[in-house]
């Protein structure tokens, strides 16, 4: 860090304090998976359900992300980590404000995440692996990209062209194939309920 850059954190407001006030212990659910595989459908059910149970949560998503703070990057591995290393910083900021944040990122490979694990701290950091098997996203194909990256027309395209590397040993392992978003979204406030109850 520069010489002349000094941050202020002992004078400011502390996370404690917020988390006091949202009535909260605030967290960072990080969604992994590949493009089609229900992150974002999954993440935005979890949510609604934490709102509704008197929770503070903000979901931070790839493609709008993409269009705003990281409109000028693409999708080479050296872009997909910049993304993941800006959304990890604010993933940061929003929990340290004492909101629960929800990331729902591709992030493709183990080096990427563990990039955001350390930014945001192992302790907040909870991996959820949505797990959906490429032919499963490919034959949705919701946005009709697998298409357009088996004519070529998009090159560097997850589980394509370009690697997705799923993780070993995530806090959650969502298998979607059979199941409604509603019941995945379930299975991760199950698990995170008495971790983001104030004690
Ligand atoms: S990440 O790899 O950097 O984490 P991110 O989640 O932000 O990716 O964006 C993924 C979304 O961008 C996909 O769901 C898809 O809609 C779109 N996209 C466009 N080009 C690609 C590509 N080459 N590979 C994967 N997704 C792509």
């Amino acid at each position: 860090m520069a010489d002349h850059i000094h941050p202020v954190f002992e004078r400011m407001l502390t996370r404690s304090e917020r988390e006091q006030r949202l009535g909260q212990r605030a967290k960072v659910l990080w969604f992994t998976g590949l493009s089609g595989s229900g992150k974002s459908t999954v993440a935005i059910a979890v949510e609604h359900a934490l709102f509704e149970a008197g929770h503070f949560a903000q979901l931070l998503d790839g493609d709008n992300i993409r269009s705003g703070i990281n409109n000028n990057l693409g999708f080479s591995l050296e872009d997909r980590r910049e993304n993941v290393r800006r959304i990890a910083e604010v993933a940061k900021l929003y929990k340290e404000s004492g909101v629960i944040t929800l990331c729902s990122f591709i992030s493709p490979t183990r080096e990427i995440r563990e990039m955001a694990r350390q930014i945001i701290g192992p302790e907040d950091f909870l991996e959820v692996f949505v797990d959906t098997p490429l032919d499963v996203c490919e034959s949705r194909d919701v946005k009709g990209l697998y298409a357009k990256a088996r004519r070529g027309e998009i090159k560097g395209f997850t589980g394509i062209d370009s690697p997705y590397e799923a993780p070993e040993q995530p806090f959650l392992h969502l298998k979607t194939e059979d199941a409604a978003p509603e019941e995945s979204a379930g299975q991760v406030i199950t698990a995170v309920n008495s971790i983001i109850q104030l004690k």
